[in-house]
């Protein structure tokens, strides 16, 4: 049987339009999701958007919409972002979608008829912009450090959450890495969390109304981020109903890496648990943390006003240029300062001058090589093929993505540096042996490198071997197999002299 690989971004706030914070972890999604199904497994890779709740209540309202109309259109804008950036989610969910609101409500009822959820009153400070309470010691100089907002109190009945009941379980579930969260400084960081103990937490609130009704009392609605969580199960088709599961969760969960940022960390690593525990369900094998993007300093977000939107990086440096950049911006995992000039030198470094250059001086030398009555002689690549594969996937499986990117770029710079040394442009019809060796390897390595970088770049990879006269289905059919290294390039179809996939941005 074919492994099952479950991946999951958080569903997104459709207060504003897809910012490249999105685009970042959607990407990376992506990248994992195609890596998993070159290994030749069964994935299934989970995106949407987190549409109820207070911030977009007031956003619509301002908007002068009915929130279903602006929910609508802004999430039709992820939709086609995500298509622009040839993300290949299985489902899109929309937390408006009638069987995910169905299934939220059979979830509530069945923790509140357990006992896990109770009617109380509840004082706190409220960041709408986090869609949750606050303590006053994650506030600085009393504001959300991250909406650099005053939160506001709250006094009101409402329906609360027993996740007191789970802190022991979860807090050994999280040190024995059985739901293991990396990089391992976040891991500690929730561990010491939970040493001051956990709360029960606020489920429901009684003054927004652009939420789903408790089934049990209709008077409140369910707290957003109780509705969002679910979405990692309704998105396979769960009907809320507890620890059932039908065939498509049963197949898929628990998820084996749920992706986010570190603003929502805490909640992923205390309520949502506590709620599976709640619901008798499996807790997901894996979070991982990556870093914020800041600009100058200070994180990215809608409510600063410092956005880097996605459509700048696609007309600039197209959709791979944009993938691989993101990808390689700054190391997986940690906060990375990012702008246009750093982006723009990458890109000429090690696209245009780099891959790109690299595919068409191969191509059109052995191009001449073909002409002058030579052909290419098979001859074990001068790369160490087995030790870059092996880094390329510990890094993979680590998540280090931009890590296992650099395997690739200094496999293409050394053969490009290769070319350099051992000059086959000079040797075409003098001695077309020895530049049919060269060349061989030069493409055998293109090759290896076109197929690893595919999850990155899938576009750029079809093309490449299209002009390498290979067609994309046969090459991603071999999977990425131990056997890979000897398949051997076979050059039986026509080679086509590329079109610079880069062209070099020249205002730099
Ligand atoms: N709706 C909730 C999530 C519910 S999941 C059950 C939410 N939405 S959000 O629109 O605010 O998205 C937050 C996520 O977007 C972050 O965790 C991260 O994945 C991504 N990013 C948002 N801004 C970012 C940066 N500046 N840098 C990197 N990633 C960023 O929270």
């Amino acid at each position: 049987m074919k492994n099952k690989f479950y991946i999951t971004t958080p569903i997104y706030y459709v207060n504003a339009e897809p910012h490249i914070g999105h685009t970042y972890t959607t990407v990376a999604a992506d990248v994992l999701a195609r890596y998993h199904r070159l290994l030749g497994e069964d994935v299934f890779f989970a995106t949407g958007t987190d549409e109820h709740g207070a911030k977009i209540e007031q956003k619509a309202a301002t908007a002068g919409k009915d929130p279903q109309e602006f929910t609508n259109q802004v999430s039709a804008k992820f939709q086609m972002a995500w298509d622009e950036f040839d993300i290949s989610h299985n489902r899109f969910i929309r937390t408006t979608e009638p069987d995910h609101i169905k299934a939220v409500q059979n979830a509530l009822q069945y923790m509140y008829d357990k006992g896990d959820i109770y009617k109380d009153k509840y004082e706190g400070l409220y960041c709408t912009g986090c869609e949750q309470f606050k303590n006053e010691k994650d506030l600085v100089n009393g504001k959300c450090p991250d909406h650099q907002t005053v939160p506001e109190k709250m006094s009101e009945e409402t329906y609360m959450f027993r996740m007191s009941k789970y802190a022991d379980k979860l807090f050994s579930l999280i040190k024995s890495d059985k739901l293991k969260i990396r990089p391992l400084a976040r891991k500690n960081e929730i561990l010491s969390f939970y040493h001051d103990g956990l709360k029960d937490v606020s489920f429901s609130r009684r003054n927004v109304k652009w939420g789903i009704p408790l089934p049990w009392d209709k008077s409140h609605t369910a707290y957003v981020w109780s509705d969002a969580f679910l979405n990692y199960l309704t998105i396979l088709s769960w009907t809320g109903r507890g620890p059932k599961l039908n065939s498509k969760a049963k197949e898929f969960w628990p998820a084996d890496v749920q992706l986010m940022s570190k603003d929502i960390l805490r909640v992923h690593a205390t309520i949502w648990p506590a709620m599976l525990l709640s619901l008798g369900l499996p807790t997901p094998k894996s979070i991982f943390v990556h870093g914020f993007f800041l600009i100058d300093g200070a994180k990215m977000s809608k409510s600063l006003g410092n956005v880097i939107s996605p459509d700048d990086l696609l007309g600039r440096y197209g959709v791979d240029g944009a993938r691989y950049l993101l990808m390689s911006a700054t190391t997986f995992g940690h906060d990375g300062d990012i702008g246009f000039a750093a982006f723009d030198e990458k890109f000429n470094a090690d696209l245009a001058n780099g891959l790109g250059n690299l595919v068409a001086r191969v191509v059109a030398m052995t191009l001449k090589l073909i002409k002058s009555g030579g052909e290419l002689k098979k001859k074990e690549s001068f790369l160490n093929w087995k030790k870059i594969i092996n880094e390329y996937q510990e890094n993979m499986a680590a998540i280090a993505l931009d890590a296992a990117l650099k395997t690739l770029t200094n496999a293409a710079r050394a053969t490009d540096k290769y070319i350099t040394d051992t000059t086959p442009f000079k040797i075409i019809g003098k001695d077309n042996d020895k530049a049919g060796e060269i060349l061989y390897q030069c493409l055998e390595n293109i090759r290896l490198i076109t197929l690893l970088i595919w999850p990155f770049m899938p576009g750029t990879a079809e093309k490449i071997w299209q002009n390498l006269g290979q067609q994309p289905a046969t090459v991603l059919s071999q999977k990425l197999t131990k056997n890979i290294i000897n398949k051997h390039i076979n050059i039986s179809g026509d080679l086509i002299k590329p079109k610079p996939p880069f062209p070099r941005l020249s205002n730099i």
